[in-house]
């Protein structure tokens, strides 16, 4: 099968490439630059604009889109730096847009939407939440700011994608993606920084974590067999922050951490956020107010939807933390 893939020189989309080339399909990646990640790979680069300004860009994402019959669109980021609105939205909704429309144009049939779970609701350990739980986001992500930026846009995506019409849609909601290949790093930065320091505090939530390589084999899945307009949250193993980060110190041989991040240390810290911003962005990516407060809750989620109707399977955590810091060790940043 021949098919697209958006974020190719990302976490997530490297990890989806390997499996697609491993069971023999035709890849081309729309990327904005190469990297390492995509480099010397077996796969078609192509270096349309997923945001067409005029109509010369919106030929070049024709081209980019034409003769594929199925679009995995698993470029996103979540960034809170000055710039960040105008990018999430961008990429989540004006990306999806145009790919949707180009599908159609092209008559690729199937499109693979990487949303995220920040769209769907939690609950507890013992009563997680699923793709139908409801979520009121202002209470749980503020008013404004970064990560209700990125709710809002990955919402938006979906839905606009899931009611476009013409092209199969299937959303996938990953949680907190723990693997190899993590370039920037995302989600692995909290192993890199524990691999270099010990880090005494443990935020007091807890969150769902999903394999790497369980997350892209789920793409991979949903193409095949997801319910078209469905959601499926990819997710495995419900750990508090500290189990995770006692799991990694273990892992990375760190000592673990030992007291608990307490909230007034996150309040202070978030108002500081933003000005921390401002002197080293670089160092602080990801990181926001919200991104904090959120830590210090419970915020569960099950994957079973995605195991029993698509057959994702269920890598423990602890081997994708090892892969991770395999792959970190190898790769120069630990
Ligand atoms: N990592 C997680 O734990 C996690 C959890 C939930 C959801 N997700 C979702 O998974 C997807 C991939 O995330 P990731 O973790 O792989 O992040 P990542 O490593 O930062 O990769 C992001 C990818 O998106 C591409 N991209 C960003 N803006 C773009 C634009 N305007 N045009 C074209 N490409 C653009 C990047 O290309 P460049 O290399 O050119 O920047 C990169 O290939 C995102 O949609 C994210 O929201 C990730």
């Amino acid at each position: 099968m021949q098919v697209l893939v958006t974020g190719a020189t990302g976490f997530l989309g490297a990890n989806v490439v390997r499996h697609l080339l491993a069971r023999g399909d035709r890849v081309r990646c729309l990327v904005r630059k190469p990297n390492a990640l995509v480099q010397d790979l077996p796969v078609e680069l192509v270096s349309a604009p997923l945001v067409p300004r005029d109509q010369g860009e919106l030929q070049e994402l024709l081209r980019a889109v034409d003769g594929c019959e199925g679009i995995y669109h698993v470029a996103g980021l979540f960034d809170p730096g000055p710039e960040g609105a105008r990018a999430m939205r961008d990429v989540h909704v004006f990306g999806t847009r145009a790919l949707c429309d180009a599908a159609v144009r092209t008559g690729a049939r199937r499109m693979v939407l990487c949303s995220s779970s920040v769209t769907v609701g939690f609950g507890s350990r013992e009563q997680p939440g699923d793709e139908d739980t409801a979520l009121d986001p202002t209470p749980v992500y503020g008013a404004t700011g970064a990560l209700r930026c990125y709710h809002d846009t990955k919402a938006q995506a979906e839905q606009l994608a899931t009611g476009w019409g013409g092209v199969e849609v299937v959303v996938v909601n990953p949680d907190f993606v723990v693997g190899a290949w993590d370039v920037k790093p995302t989600s692995g930065q909290m192993i890199v920084r524990m691999s270099r320091r010990w880090m005494p505090f443990y935020p007091r939530g807890g969150k769902c974590f999903v394999d790497a390589d369980d997350a892209a084999a789920a793409h991979l899945l949903a193409m095949d067999r997801g319910r078209p307009g469905r959601r499926y949250l990819l997710g495995n193993e419900n750990l508090s922050y500290r189990e995770f980060m006692d799991l990694v110190a273990e892992v990375v041989g760190q000592r673990p951490p030992a007291l608990p991040l307490p909230d007034v240390a996150v309040h202070l810290a978030s108002e500081l956020v933003p000005l921390a911003h401002r002197l080293a962005p670089d160092r602080l990516q990801g990181l926001d107010a919200q991104v904090l407060r959120a830590m210090q809750q419970d915020r569960y989620r099950s994957g079973r939807r995605a195991r029993d109707e698509l057959g994702m399977p269920a890598t423990p955590i602890r081997t994708s933390v090892e892969k991770a810091w395999q792959w970190f060790r190898d790769h120069g940043y630990c």
